[in-house]
């Protein structure tokens, strides 16, 4: 695993403010950022963990530490959140035994909480790794659950 994100981050070595997009391709290949990673990318870019630290974790996009091959994200905007969302979360919840910003034991499934993905038209929504699921409703939780597999 270490020489796949060593390699990752080389890539983008010799970029003005490649760093950036390092994390993004660490992002796009893991769903999050390795811890050990942002070390590496320390090193590679010259700069100390701390600022390689503090580059990660101030944009919101980007997650550093392991997350669920699954990322599922409730929208928690207003249209959302009138049609039900919290009883989607608790569903979700439940059905999961975490809480929202946890992952499960067995790496399969993230909770985290996103902004309005565009389909207010049929709220509540749901995505699981970018894919909107519509009017989602608590007792519909269980089976979008089961087609994860
Ligand atoms: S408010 Fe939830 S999708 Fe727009």
């Amino acid at each position: 695993m270490k020489s796949d994100y060593t390699e990752i981050i080389a890539a983008y070595k010799e970029k003005p403010g490649g760093i950036i997009e390092a994390y993004h391709a660490l992002q796009r290949a893991y769903n999050y950022i390795p811890e050990e990673a942002v070390a590496s990318a320390a090193q590679a870019f010259g700069m100390s963990k701390a600022e390689a630290w503090g580059v990660a974790t101030f944009y919101s996009y980007f997650k550093v530490g392991e997350r669920g091959r699954y990322i599922i994200r409730i929208c928690e905007s207003a249209p959302c959140h009138i049609a039900g969302a919290d009883k989607v979360v608790a569903a979700l919840e439940k059905h999961l035994g975490i809480k929202m910003g946890e992952t499960t034991p067995d790496g399969k499934f993230t909770l985290e909480f996103t902004e309005c993905v565009g389909q207010c038209q049929a709220t509540p929504v749901i995505t699981i790794n970018c894919k909107p699921y519509e009017d989602v409703t608590p007792e519909g939780v269980g089976e979008i659950l089961a087609k994860c597999q």
